[in-house]
C-alpha cells in the first residue's frame, strides 16, 4: 500500500486517534452528510440505537471533512483499527476529494450504506433530534457526538445545515427536559 487519504466526516474530525502524517479541511463532492445510521454499539445501544452520521449520495451536494493522510507503514493498521471501531454496517469507499486549494486527491472514507442492518434512514429532524437526545451507549450520550460534531465544523467554518439544525433543536429540548 502507498501513503493514503482518509477522509473523516463524523467522529474522525474530533477524534482521529490514529497515527497520520498529514491533515488537511477537505470536500468530497456528490454527498451529503446525515445522521441516518443506527449506533448499536457506539451512541446507543441493540435495544435503544442511537443516530450517527454517514455519507448519501447526492449529485449537487457535498460534504465537508478533514482528509488525514496516512503512511503507507501504517495503512494496514490504521485501517483494521478502523474497520473494527466502525463495525456496525460502515464499509469503506474509494473516494475522489478536494483538498484546500482544489488540490485533488484519491482516498478512502467510510460509508454506511441503505442496505446494511443498523441504517435508519431519513426521518422528520424532529423525530432524529428526539432520538439523539433520548440514546447513550458505550461511547457516551448521543447528544454529545452532535455537539461535538457540530462545534467542530465551526472551528473549520463549515456549514451543514442538517448538523446545526439538529443541534439546535436537541439544544431546545435538552433545555426544556
Ligand atoms: C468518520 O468520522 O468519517 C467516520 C464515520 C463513519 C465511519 C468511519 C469514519
Amino acid at each position: 500500500m502507498e501513503n493514503i487519504w482518509l477522509f473523516g466526516y463524523g467522529s474522525l474530525i474530533w477524534n482521529p486517534d490514529i497515527p497520520y502524517i498529514d491533515s488537511s479541511a477537505a470536500r468530497l463532492d456528490g454527498f451529503v452528510r446525515r445522521f441516518w445510521q443506527g449506533s448499536h454499539d457506539h451512541r446507543g445501544t441493540p435495544k435503544k440505537p442511537g443516530r450517527v452520521v454517514t455519507l448519501v449520495p447526492s449529485e449537487q451536494g457535498h460534504c465537508n471533512g478533514i482528509a488525514y493522510l496516512i503512511s503507507k507503514k501504517n495503512a494496514n493498521k490504521v485501517f483494521q483499527q478502523l474497520d473494527h471501531r466502525e463495525k456496525n454496517g460502515y464499509e469503506k469507499l474509494s473516494i475522489n476529494l478536494s483538498l484546500l486549494n482544489d488540490i485533488s486527491k484519491t482516498g478512502i472514507s467510510y460509508i454506511a450504506k441503505e442496505t446494511n442492518q443498523a441504517f435508519l434512514g431519513s426521518a422528520s429532524i424532529q423525530s432524529i433530534a428526539a432520538q439523539i437526545i433520548s440514546c447513550s451507549g458505550p461511547s457516551g450520550e448521543n447528544k454529545d457526538y452532535l455537539f461535538e460534531l457540530a462545534n467542530s465544523l465551526r472551528e473549520y467554518n463549515f456549514i451543514d445545515e442538517h448538523v446545526f439544525e439538529l443541534e439546535s433543536l436537541v439544544k431546545k429540548l435538552d433545555r426544556t427536559s
